[in-house]
């Protein structure tokens, strides 16, 4: 922060810089709209960094001056805390040609940046919706649409629901569709995309075929999203839920082509085998799998 004091300064400087660069060097009629101001000084060192203000405002380069700087860090708290972006990672990303500000939508090519709290952060998270309609519509018929502020006022301690970010990340969201490597990076995260705030399902999620295996990592087994979808997501009495009664045949039978109204009667097993331990039950269960899963028992 000390050394921060100096940008101040740096900056009256740097205009003072502009103001007589354009008197000595600007020719009496010029027959161009004037130049925005960041564009009429070449270098302006900031912090020890020679910041380029003939770039284009909203260029990634320009951020990059100082982001790129592994040594770009700050002790807040008591605690490091790197600013430095890997230009490597960045560009390798789904977002590799996307403009630092198209998500950083408050932040400008100066810095220090004014003191912004912790708004940014939801900013960025949910900049998203501005490059990808459809998914942002979908998020918003969901369970996790954002709160409306009445929702938010009647209980504020209701936990918060996800923004984009919660679930893909910033820097490094890689492709998903027709990306099966990005899709099983998404997979081996589950518990960051939806078990640190369903942790009681995602403890649940313990039957043997799906959820014991899913989170000993087995590769064939169904994800969260599997069965409940992932950005129109609804609650199971819903009956546009994926896990509706009336919806489960459908759900299954990307994995199961033959199952049928009673095969999806497992349903209940798979965040409740825990919960079904009367025995009476387990019996009947048996019995239906034998008779239903031909060459699974007595073989
Ligand atoms: C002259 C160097 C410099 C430039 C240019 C710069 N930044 Fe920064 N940025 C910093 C520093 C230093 C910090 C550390 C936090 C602070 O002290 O403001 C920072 C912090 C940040 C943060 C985190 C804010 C926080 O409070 O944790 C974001 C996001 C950010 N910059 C984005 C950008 C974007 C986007 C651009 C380009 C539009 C940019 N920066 C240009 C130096 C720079
Ligand atoms: C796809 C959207 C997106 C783009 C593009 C993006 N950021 Fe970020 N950035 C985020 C999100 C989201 C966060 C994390 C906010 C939080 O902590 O909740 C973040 C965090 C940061 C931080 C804080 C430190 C950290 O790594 O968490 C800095 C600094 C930063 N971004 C700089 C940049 C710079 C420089 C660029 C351009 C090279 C850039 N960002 C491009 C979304 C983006
Ligand atoms: C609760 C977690 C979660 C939230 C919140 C979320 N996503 Fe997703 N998103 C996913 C999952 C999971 C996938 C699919 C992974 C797969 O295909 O295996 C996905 C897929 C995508 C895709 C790839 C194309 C597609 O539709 O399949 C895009 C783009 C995307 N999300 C953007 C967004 C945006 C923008 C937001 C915010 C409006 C958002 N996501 C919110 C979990 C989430
Ligand atoms: C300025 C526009 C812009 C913003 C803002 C933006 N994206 Fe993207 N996103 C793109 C572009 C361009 C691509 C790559 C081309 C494509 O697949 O559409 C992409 C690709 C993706 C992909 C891979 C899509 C796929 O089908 O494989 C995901 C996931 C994604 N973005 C999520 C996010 C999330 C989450 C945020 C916010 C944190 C975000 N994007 C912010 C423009 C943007
Ligand atoms: C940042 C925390 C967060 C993440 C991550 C998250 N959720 Fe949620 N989820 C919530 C909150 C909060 C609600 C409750 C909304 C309400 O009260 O109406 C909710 C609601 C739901 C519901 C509706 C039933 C209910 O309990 O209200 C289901 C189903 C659900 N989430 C599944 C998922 C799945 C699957 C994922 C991952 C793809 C996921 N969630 C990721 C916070 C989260
Ligand atoms: C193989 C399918 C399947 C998978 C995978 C799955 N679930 Fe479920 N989930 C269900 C079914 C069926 C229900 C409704 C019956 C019940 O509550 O047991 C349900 C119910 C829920 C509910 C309560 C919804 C409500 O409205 O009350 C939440 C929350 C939930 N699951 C979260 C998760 C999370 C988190 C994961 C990943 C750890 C997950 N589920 C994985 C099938 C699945
Ligand atoms: C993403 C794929 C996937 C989805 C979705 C899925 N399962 Fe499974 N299921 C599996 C795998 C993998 C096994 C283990 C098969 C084995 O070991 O032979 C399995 C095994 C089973 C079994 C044990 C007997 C058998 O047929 O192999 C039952 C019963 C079952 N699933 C029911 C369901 C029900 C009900 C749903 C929908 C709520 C569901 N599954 C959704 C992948 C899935």
């Amino acid at each position: 922060m000390e050394r921060f004091s100096s940008y101040v300064a740096s900056m009256a400087l740097a205009a003072l810089t502009v103001t007589v660069h354009l008197a000595i060097t600007a020719p009496a009629a010029i027959a161009q709209p004037p130049l925005p101001e960041a564009t009429a000084v070449t270098t302006v060192t900031i912090e020890g960094y020679d910041v380029d203000f003939t770039l284009p405002t909203a260029a990634r380069a320009g951020c990059m001056v100082c982001h790129a700087d592994q040594d770009l860090t700050r002790i807040r708290d008591g605690r490091v805390i790197s600013y430095f972006v890997d230009p490597g990672q960045f560009e390798a990303s789904a977002h590799g040609e996307v403009q630092c500000v198209g998500c950083h939508l408050d932040f400008a090519f100066s810095a220090p940046h004014e003191q912004l709290g912790t708004e940014w952060q939801s900013t960025a998270g949910s900049a998203c919706k501005n490059c990808h309609e459809d998914q942002a519509l979908e998020v918003g018929k969901g369970a996790h649409r954002a709160e409306t502020d009445a929702e938010a006022l009647a209980d504020p301690e209701a936990p918060d629901r996800p923004l984009c970010s919660d679930c893909h990340g910033s820097h490094q969201i890689g492709f998903l569709t027709e990306n099966p490597e990005g899709r099983a990076e998404m997979r081996a995260r589950g518990w960051e995309v939806c078990g640190r705030c369903h942790e009681d399902y995602w403890y649940s999620y313990d039957d043997y075929y799906h959820g014991a295996a899913y989170r000993r990592g087995a590769t064939d087994a169904p994800a969260c999203w599997d069965c409940h979808g992932y950005h129109d997501i609804r609650p199971v009495d819903d009956r546009e839920s994926m896990v509706n009664e009336r919806n489960l045949v459908q759900t299954c039978s990307p994995c199961h082509p033959d199952a049928n109204e009673a095969y999806v009667d497992y349903a209940r097993f798979i965040h409740g085998r825990e919960e079904i331990s009367d025995e009476i039950f387990l019996a009947r269960w048996a019995d239906w799998l034998r008779q239903n899963l031909s060459g699974l028992f007595g073989r």
